[in-house]
């Protein structure tokens, strides 16, 4: 397994992550458990603000909370000066739980509910990337009733195919986000703002997709951003001042996985999207990003405890672990590929050829096909990389499985970030005997 971050094998053999044993850490948490080297997302979100800097750029850097969210997690981004982008009331409220300055948070959605409409406006969060005609409505409605008003960018569907896997590509022109560039609804959409005085059109924004290596889709999307803003500026004299290019850099989820630096990839986005303004005699707006994988992804290991094994002659052998997609859905939904180790057995050779298969009741269940180990036992610890970011802010209750147990560590220490879920917490929300209200519903 390629060792991503502060990871390390020590003498007896044991994983070491953010200089804490990882069979420490099963004995003190127990299984699954997903561990954060807060080191590395320190280090990733660095090197996104190097980029920035050498690029000489005004810019934003957010953090695209539904890759991870949690209190801690907020916390870290507003300790490194990111700001906060939230897709729901839940993200939101998790982020004002976490004291995040509202002023730096803004929310995103292809169907924001007039009452997480309503939430944010409340709250006085920065701005909103308007996604459709509906919520243009929705959101002017709801700012009238408040009496105040509001920032907003349009989210563009440039038509740009970053060409990663499809049910991860948002950019291309089928897609349900944003107004779509080639059939003219951005100008409709502008022109309908500039009817709704509670709203101030400050920016666009576009997100051409996900694990994306290279610069060049953002090159094509940021050309045709800088036409669309040269046409809005020409056509409607608006003050446009923030463009902001989404998240969607990738990470290395395996050993063949090949990428240059992160700091390369963006400053090579953020010298194109310069160059596009440039080009057509424009200033370059302030520039904002959204990563969210690419600040935590790399950071999450997964540990958990071998159990069974089923043997199937001259055909497969099913190695089962404590989780599965329970707490790892994205193998099941879109057939993401991840390396493994024992963590307690890392000097040992990786010569047994098995799969990794979750405890759910799904023969879709699966975290890995065909990877070598080491030889295990029942009770040795399975640790699953690169599973920081879509893993437990996707976790389900299937089959009501309690969710894991969250911890950062770095420099030696743990702590405990979230919870494991206990059983008496699958149950706390179920409501029966004389606690259950029969209402009539029918006319
Ligand atoms: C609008 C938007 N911004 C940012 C992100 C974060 O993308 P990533 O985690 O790939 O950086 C996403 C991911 O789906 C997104 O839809």
């Amino acid at each position: 397994m390629f060792l991503h971050g502060t990871s390390k094998i020590d003498a007896s053999g044991e994983l070491v992550i953010g200089g804490c044993s990882t069979v420490s850490l099963v004995e003190q948490f127990g299984t699954p458990l997903i561990v954060y080297d807060e080191e590395l997302i320190v280090e990733r979100i660095h090197a996104y603000h190097k980029a920035f800097e050498k690029a000489q750029m005004t810019y934003h850097l957010a953090y695209a909370s539904k890759a991870f969210s949690s209190l801690a997690m907020c916390q870290l981004a507003m300790e490194q000066g990111l700001w906060l982008d939230v897709v729901s009331a839940g993200e939101l409220h998790t982020a004002l739980k976490a004291s995040f300055d509202p002023k730096h948070v803004y929310m995103h959605g292809n169907n924001k509910t007039p009452d997480e409409l309503r939430y944010a406006v409340q709250a006085g969060i920065a701005f909103f990337v308007v996604d459709n005609f509906h919520e243009l409505e929705l959101l002017s409605t709801i700012l009238e009733e408040e009496e105040t008003h509001a920032d907003i960018l349009l989210r563009v569907s440039p038509g740009v195919d970053a060409h990663t896997h499809e049910y991860i590509t948002t950019g291309q022109q089928d897609s349900k986000f944003g107004f779509d560039l080639a059939s003219g609804q951005v100008n409709q959409a502008v022109a309908r703002v500039l009817e709704l005085h509670r709203l101030r059109l400050i920016g666009l924004h576009s997100h051409i997709g996900s694990q994306i290596f290279e610069a060049t889709g953002f090159a094509v999307a940021a050309s045709r951003m800088a036409d669309l803003w040269q046409h809005l500026q020409r056509e409607y004299s608006i003050d446009l001042h923030v463009l902001n290019l989404g998240g969607g850099i990738g990470i290395r989820y395996t050993s063949e996985d090949m990428m240059p630096p992160i700091e390369n990839t963006v400053y090579g986005v953020l010298k194109e999207t310069e160059k596009a303004f440039l080009e057509r005699g424009m200033t370059v707006p302030l520039l904002m990003m959204e990563p969210g994988r690419s600040l935590v992804g790399e950071a999450g290991t997964t540990l958990y405890r071998v159990g069974s094994r089923k043997d199937i002659p001259g055909v497969r052998s099913y190695l089962s672990i404590d989780g599965g997609m329970t707490d790892n859905p994205r193998l099941a939904l879109y057939g993401a590929r991840y390396e493994a180790c024992i963590a307690n057995k890392m000097l040992e050779p990786a010569t047994d050829l098995v799969s990794v298969a979750g405890k759910a009741c799904e023969s879709g269940d699966m975290l890995i096909w065909d990877v070598h180990l080491a030889k295990s036992q029942p009770g040795d610890i399975l640790a699953v990389s690169c599973t920081g970011a879509y893993n437990y802010s996707m976790a389900s209750n299937y089959n009501r499985m309690a969710r894991p147990a969250v911890v950062f560590v770095k420099n030696g220490q743990s702590s405990l970030v979230i919870q494991r879920e206990t059983l008496d917490d699958l149950v706390r929300l179920d409501v029966v005997g004389s606690n259950r209200h029969v209402v009539h519903s029918f006319s």
